[in-house]
């Protein structure tokens, strides 16, 4: 699969840990930045890698921020996407199963490497349920634009 990866400059540090864990499983990541440790505004970021889920560019989408606040939001605002804040395996886990969340947003400043890792690994690897779920994603869908 083809994973697009975003952070802001408060999730520099774990640029690497993502992009292997990735590599990993097999997949390929297509990074969008940023690359350094400048300041910059997290929703640059986030709109790229949303824009390549919703066209189909990318599988998966992951991004992350000094919270991962920030970038949910974001990624939320584009059309069609469910973006997921998550901080354990039990929330990467029903992101997947119950939201089928296709954008993985995780804290560099609130989450450690293992964390991070599990995240990643638990998101990538779980099938959405759909059944009772798949209408209730199809009642958020549809308050897109209210
Ligand atoms: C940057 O200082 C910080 O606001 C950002 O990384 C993120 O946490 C926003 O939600």
């Amino acid at each position: 699969m083809k994973i697009a990866t975003g952070n802001d400059h408060a999730a520099l540090e774990v640029r690497s840990l993502v992009t292997r864990v990735i590599r990993d499983l097999g997949h390929e990541a297509v990074d969008f930045g940023t690359t350094d440790d400048r300041s910059v505004d997290y929703p640059d970021f986030a709109l790229p890698v949303a824009l390549a889920v919703r066209k189909g560019d990318a599988d998966f989408g992951i991004l992350v921020c000094g919270t991962g606040i920030g970038m949910s939001m974001a990624a939320n605002k584009v059309g069609g996407i469910r973006a997921a804040l998550c901080h354990s395996e039990m929330t990467a886990r029903m992101a997947r199963q119950h939201n089928d969340a296709q954008i993985l947003c995780l804290g560099a400043r609130v989450l450690d490497a293992d964390t991070i890792e599990t995240c990643i690994r638990t998101f990538l690897t779980t099938d959405f349920e759909g059944g009772r779920h798949a209408r209730r994603v199809a009642k958020i869908m549809a308050m897109e634009g209210r």
